[in-house]
């Protein structure tokens, strides 16, 4: 399959996916969207082999400069609105991906590129890294699901504190209040999600899905969690890669997963 915004490469167990419109920051706009949408929802779910994916951006300035600004700028609500929810929609798809997605953050998240790298599950940024929601300055409140997904991560004190002024941030700020996993030295982000993701790629694939289940439902406000994690924690034992990792560790040997 070919994409004209993304490029798309395996290394091993891991698939990277880079935006690139480097022209634009790599500016989300509908055809990213589309073909974000075709990654997480056709291809992944086909590709048994992949264990994590890496989201970065091409060019040395920018992860995700936003919303594509000038594609929206003539919208009314209705259009708008849509907009919204169909970004929305497919960082849903990011957030909820059976196999653990990384931000590798190269330069500028901001706005939409901030709320993309806040649906992944983890944030790795290089030490140039900028983050912040400008979307007030703009007229607007950010669109992707900036006002949840950030409350969530950084919790209310920090998180209004950079909605409301749309502060841009440096890398070492992202990681003193929890935005960002790891601050690297630049150009070093996607190979320290790959080191992640290649520990991760050890572990039992139906363990490490349901954990991600897990984890999201503790956001969802229609579920319980608690019992979420029960039901999936027995469902584990019927899997053949339960019996494999407690037999290996009985039999003091490195357990071979199988995915089933
Ligand atoms: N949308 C569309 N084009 C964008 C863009 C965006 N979000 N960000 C940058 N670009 C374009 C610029 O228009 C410019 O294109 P031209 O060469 O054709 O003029 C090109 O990318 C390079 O950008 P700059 O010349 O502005 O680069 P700079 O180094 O001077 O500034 C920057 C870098 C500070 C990131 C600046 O580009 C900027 O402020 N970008 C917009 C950031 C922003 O407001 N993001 C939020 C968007 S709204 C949103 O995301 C809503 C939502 O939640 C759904």
């Amino acid at each position: 399959m070919t994409f004209q915004s993304l490029i798309l490469e395996e290394n091993g167990p891991i698939l990277i996916v880079t935006i690139n419109r480097p022209e634009a920051l790599n500016a989300l706009n509908k055809m990213v969207f589309d073909e974000l949408e075709m990654v997480f929802r056709d291809e992944l779910p086909k590709m048994q082999q992949i264990r994590g994916v890496i989201i970065t951006g091409s060019g040395e300035k920018a992860f995700v400069a936003g919303a594509d600004i000038k594609e929206f700028a003539n919208f009314g609500a209705e259009q708008a609105t849509a907009l919204s929810l169909r970004g929305q929609g497919v960082l849903f798809l990011i957030e909820n991906c059976h196999v653990p997605v990384i931000a590798a953050v190269n330069g500028f998240a901001l706005g939409g590129g901030c709320e993309l790298a806040m649906a992944c599950h983890m944030r790795i940024a290089g030490a140039k890294a900028k983050f912040g929601q400008p979307e007030v300055n703009l007229g607007l409140t950010p669109g992707y699901a900036g006002t949840q997904r950030l409350i969530q991560l950084v919790g209310k004190t920090f998180g209004i504190e950079l909605l409301l002024t749309a502060r841009i941030i440096d890398a070492e700020e992202a990681f003193r209040i929890g935005l960002v996993n790891k601050v690297v030295e630049q150009g070093q982000e996607v190979a320290t999600a790959m080191e992640i993701l290649n520990v991760i790629a050890q572990k039992a694939p139906i363990a490490i899905a349901k954990t991600i289940h897990c984890i999201n439902t503790f956001y969802n406000k229609e579920k319980d969690g608690f019992y979420e994690e029960a039901v999936q924690f027995g469902l584990c034992t019927e899997t053949e890669d339960f019996k494999e990792g407690t037999t290996a560790f009985i039999e003091k040997r490195k357990a071979d997963f199988k995915n089933k």
